[in-house]
């Protein structure tokens, strides 16, 4: 896990040749549907499993059918709301619920209207209460300009006050992390890695193409 030395808080794994290899494979034009939404899956349990890292922990006493000693438990991975943004996230949030197995999940779909203006179309939300002792992941692979995942938490914010909130993603944009940490500076940022820039359309570069067609297809206009 490696810190982005330009903002607080922000971390990407380009560190970490398993998880690399899994966004080759994700950058990769070649890979289908299936082999991308299992992508998005191990990618999931593994930074969920990185994120474990940074939670509080208490030792209990646990008793071998030998002996007593000393263990611990994870206390922060019982406190957990995970908010899945429709539709691409639906795999990475499948990925975090394995290691992160008590969350209480929320949904909220959110479409991102054409360049420039990028407006952001919230139609279905589905949010639990959220607690002062919770950390809020919220679940978006590509985070881009931003617009989706400033617009998110502020509704996620209405739901009360957590102890962290945490952006889990496969890419960022620097332009997107700038915008979420000028509103935003104490969310953090889990990708596996902070790419270059963003195109003229708002797609991440060199990216890995949209994300929710990728694993899921291209839908059709009527
Ligand atoms: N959303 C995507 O799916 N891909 C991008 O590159 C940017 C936003």
């Amino acid at each position: 896990m490696k810190r982005d030395k330009r903002w607080e808080g922000v971390y990407s794994f380009e560190d970490s040749p398993f998880i690399m290899e899994i966004l080759s494979e994700l950058r990769n034009e070649r890979t289908g549907p299936i082999a991308f939404r299992k992508g998005l899956v191990k990618l999931g349990r593994y930074i969920a499993y990185e994120l474990t890292k940074t939670m509080a922990t208490e030792k209990v006493i646990v008793k071998t059918p030998l002996e007593e000693t000393e263990g611990i438990l994870v206390k922060d991975r019982r406190n957990i709301v995970i908010i899945t943004v429709l539709r691409a996230a639906i795999p990475l949030m499948e990925g975090l619920i394995k290691v992160l197995e008590h969350a209480r999940v929320g949904v909220i779909s959110a479409s991102r209207g054409k360049a420039p203006k990028f407006e952001i179309e919230m139609k279905y939300v589905k949010v639990p209460q959220v607690r002062p002792e919770d950390t809020v992941i919220i679940a978006d692979p590509m985070i881009a300009t931003g617009s989706t995942l400033m617009k998110v938490l502020s509704e996620v914010k209405r739901y009360g006050k957590a102890k962290r909130y945490v952006v889990v993603g496969v890419l960022a944009a620097p332009d997107g992390i700038r915008r979420i940490k000028e509103i935003y500076p104490d969310v953090e940022v889990f990708v596996a890695a902070v790419d270059r820039e963003l195109n003229e359309k708002g797609y991440i570069l060199p990216g890995l193409g949209d994300a929710g067609d990728r694993a899921f297809g291209a839908p059709i206009k009527l």
